[in-house]
């Protein structure tokens, strides 16, 4: 049996977004893995190897919800709005997928990258090959992160190289479910990459695919674009509005997660809400793409949980921090407000919470795998300086205006280090070792 403890300011949102953990001079102490014990008292680091990082922050790693990883060599491809982008750069690369060593190549990259960046959790497109799907849930293994990932199925409406067929798709995804869903940390999202990549059969092949296995999640793009809204409308005639589509083969449901949910109409969010579907907000991917600017207030107020993802590669960071940055100014535009609290507990406990891992991942509560990432406010000159500013006598107001600071100028720099699972994946900071 190992046991550790890391000694340095606690902080998790078990509680909700007004309710923070907050323990200046914690101790977390960590058995096979999970976290078994936090609090104040020394006595309870009595005999344990201890790591000290001092005056940082150590919080649950940071959760992804929506992101591609053949998609790290896109990142920044110019002037190109959705349709374009996929066809002039998006498909041209996944099509290099095809090789398997290119894909555990970019595979260790993007693990390296996300680990880097603190994210110890993501929801993951891999592209319609799959052997992309082994290359990643092999690398994560070997990290033994918690992923949730699958292949994408596409049958129209793309080069050749990347079409599976409604069949094809079907098959190959219950093999990779049977090979990876469960297997370790694992966990299988179906993945229809979006409703004009896939014919009507291929998207009733989903709804079977998701009615055999409910314990896999399903995720897709939903309402990014309004030319792929113009594009969804021509190719279903019959529907509604583009939510209809997905709902008319059954694939909303509280283990759907739905990219973008820009330009929804009231009666989509109402629909969302109802099947407890989640929408997942990527404001660098909005922005950069020109997609346009998430509504997170009136997603919140029909009911529809919401979560915060990077969507590499049309988002344009790997950092939750960088992410959250853009978060708020998005929402800023629109008159509506991102607290900092309501921020870090969106990219920890409040995404696990959305996709139901609330006990495995996303706080410091007893029993809770130990996947942290410890956070240096202090990183960079700039951060340095603004943080001398942070005066206020009362601890949570100081909380509050540091974590605002992070998420307004953090990003990779600010992480002194990343656990996984009870180990030391990425150190940046040299700590003190008793
Ligand atoms: N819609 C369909 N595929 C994609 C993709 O790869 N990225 C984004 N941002 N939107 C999509
Ligand atoms: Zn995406």
């Amino acid at each position: 049996m190992t046991k550790t403890a890391l000694r340095g300011r606690l902080l998790c949102f078990a509680d909700g977004p007004d309710r923070p953990t907050y323990i200046e001079r914690g101790i977390l102490v960590i058995e096979n893995g999970r976290i078994s014990a936090m609090g104040e008292d020394p006595a309870l680091a009595d005999g344990l190897v201890v790591e000290d990082f001092g005056e940082r922050l150590i919080m649950p790693g940071f959760i992804d919800t929506h992101l591609h990883y053949p998609q790290t060599q896109v990142i920044g491809s110019y002037g190109a709005q959705l349709l374009e982008w996929l066809q002039r750069y998006t498909f041209v690369e996944e099509q290099r997928f095809a090789d398997p060593a290119h894909a555990a190549r970019v595979a260790r990259f993007f693990f390296d990258e996300l680990l880097r960046n603190g994210t110890t959790t993501a929801c993951v497109y891999c592209t319609s090959h799959p052997a992309s799907v082994d290359a990643f849930f092999a690398e994560s293994e070997r990290r033994g992160t918690a992923m949730i990932a699958g292949k994408v199925m596409m049958d129209r409406g793309a080069p050749q190289a990347l079409l599976d067929t409604a069949e094809r798709g079907y098959a190959e995804s219950s093999a990779l479910i049977g090979r990876w869903h469960g297997q370790g940390r694992q966990l299988y999202a179906i993945t229809p990459r979006f409703a004009i990549t896939s014919t009507e059969a291929q998207l009733e092949a989903t709804g079977t695919l998701m009615r055999e296995h409910p314990q896999c999640y399903m995720q897709t793009h939903l309402s990014e674009n309004l030319r792929e809204i113009e594009t969804i409308a021509e190719l279903f005639p019959w529907s509604r509005n583009y939510t209809d589509v997905y709902d008319r083969y059954d694939l909303l449901g509280e283990r759907s997660i739905f990219g973008h949910c820009i330009h929804l109409r009231e009666e989509e969010r109402h629909r969302l809400a109802e099947t407890r579907s989640i929408a997942a907000f990527c404001p660098t991917s909005n922005l950069f793409i020109g997609s346009g600017l998430f509504d997170r207030a009136a997603l919140l107020a029909a009911g529809v949980p919401v979560t915060l993802a990077s969507d590499i590669g049309g988002g344009t960071s790997y950092s939750m921090l960088r992410t959250a940055a853009e978060a708020y100014k998005v929402l800023q535009l629109q008159g509506q407000n991102f607290p900092a609290f309501a921020i870090f507990h969106s990219l920890t406990a409040g995404n696990a919470e959305a996709l139901g891992l609330a006990d495995e991942i996303g706080t410091l509560a007893a029993g809770s795998m130990a996947d942290l990432v410890v956070i240096d406010s202090r990183a960079t000159p700039a951060m340095a300086h603004r943080m001398e500013a942070v005066r206020s006598d009362d601890p949570l107001e100081r909380l509050a205006e540091e974590l605002f600071v992070l998420a307004t100028m953090g990003d990779d720099r600010a992480v002194a280090a990343t656990w996984v699972a009870g180990q030391c994946a990425l150190s940046n900071n040299p700590t003190l070792t008793e």
